[in-house]
């Protein structure tokens, strides 16, 4: 019998070659003042965030610009975009970014329409009134936030990331022009797209799978393995534009499935370390494969396997510049245990998308494999 399909998907979504230059006109049925949210440097300096203003001045819509974004974003970030917002009596937020920008929009759209602290909105539907509408702009081949339901968030009192999560922050229109793609460091095209490589792969393992969702899992795990390695080390801009689709796919999947314990297991490498988010889960990911077979996930992970094994992962990781070992980003033995207590906390919620659940002794057992 086939798992219950439950399947919800509200973004207008725009993918192709032009269409931020021949869609962005079009939206002001979803508002009259926008605001765009950017992060510190890439819109500014690929010329994008010039390009998009142009776009909007010509079509005399109303906007203003919120640059400085952290990469690592915090409570206070999304405070700064609602607080820009409110003065400028924005009706709409025009997320522009990767990750970290999209998900600071969607906070921030939250924020503006309902008063309190952004804590009390982490967690599942806990604000009251409607927020923003949200248009997404990836700039990055990785988060998929520009079709999701959280908004994922540093909360530095606790020294964790936290989780607003509803399907009314979810974009209402996404346009990803791939030509964006062309201007992003090879070595972002690799980090994330191994970011949304995870999401694939985590959201088929995951408990809320099912087979609309493990349809896209398949897709966005054949494209990325595919054209990642052209992608990353020639630039070419099909390949950009597969590996751009693929993330999208996985963005489908996790809005759906959430993630399991690859990501929790890396929170601590991106918090307290500072890998990149996409680098730390695929660091993670092959060693967490291997776990995961042996502890109750055997057929799963043989699903996957007909389409991606361990070892071609690793391939593709030395053909594109990722880690494979904790001593390739200068960790050792010593780091373990903090490594293995910061995963226990960071897996929380991830979980509750798994059949079993692992503990310390578990996780300073993946990480010495990782030496
Ligand atoms: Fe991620």
């Amino acid at each position: 019998m086939l798992n219950r399909i439950n399947f919800y998907l509200p973004t207008r979504v725009i993918f192709g070659s032009g269409s931020i230059k021949d869609f962005l006109p079009n939206v002001r049925y979803l508002g009259n003042k926008f605001l765009i949210a950017t992060g510190r440097n890439f819109a500014r300096s690929s010329g994008l965030l010039d390009f998009v203003c142009k776009i909007m001045e010509e079509a005399n819509l109303s906007f203003q610009v919120f640059e400085g974004i952290s990469p690592e974003p915090t409570i206070d970030d999304c405070v700064k975009v609602a607080q820009a917002g409110k003065i400028f009596g924005a009706d709409v937020i025009i997320a522009l970014g990767g990750g970290s920008a999209m998900d600071v929009g969607k906070a921030a759209a939250v924020l503006i329409m309902n008063p309190g602290n952004l804590r009390d909105f982490f967690g599942e539907e806990k604000f009251d009134n409607e927020p923003l509408p949200v248009i997404a702009i990836p700039t990055t081949c990785g988060s998929g936030s520009e079709v999701t339901r959280y908004a994922v968030i540093i909360d530095p009192q606790e020294n964790t990331k936290k989780t607003v999560s509803s399907e009314r922050i979810i974009p209402k229109l996404a346009i990803l022009d791939p030509t964006i793609l062309r201007t992003l460091p090879s070595a972002l095209v690799a980090g994330t797209s191994m970011d949304a490589l995870s999401h694939a792969i985590e959201g088929f393992l995951s408990i809320k799978a099912n087979h609309i969702t493990r349809m896209f899992s398949r897709e966005s795990i054949n494209l990325i393995k595919n054209n990642i390695i052209e992608a990353v080390t020639t630039g070419a801009s099909e390949k950009l534009e597969l590996v751009f689709l693929g993330s999208l796919y996985a963005g489908f999947v996790i809005n759906h499935t959430g993630t399991i314990f690859v990501h929790g297991m890396a929170y601590g490498l991106a918090i307290k370390y500072g890998i990149h988010h996409g680098t730390a889960n695929a660091l993670c990911l092959p060693y967490a494969l291997t776990f995961l077979k042996e502890h109750g996930y055997f057929h799963d992970v043989e699903e996957i396997e007909k389409i991606l094994t361990v070892d071609t992962l690793f391939d593709i990781y030395k053909k594109i510049g990722i880690p494979i070992k904790l001593s390739d980003i200068g960790l050792g033995q010593k780091d373990i245990k903090q490594l293995a207590e910061m995963a226990v906390k960071g897996c929380e919620r991830s979980f509750r998308n798994m059949r079993v659940t692992f503990g310390m002794n578990d996780f300073i057992e993946i990480f010495s494999r990782m030496l």
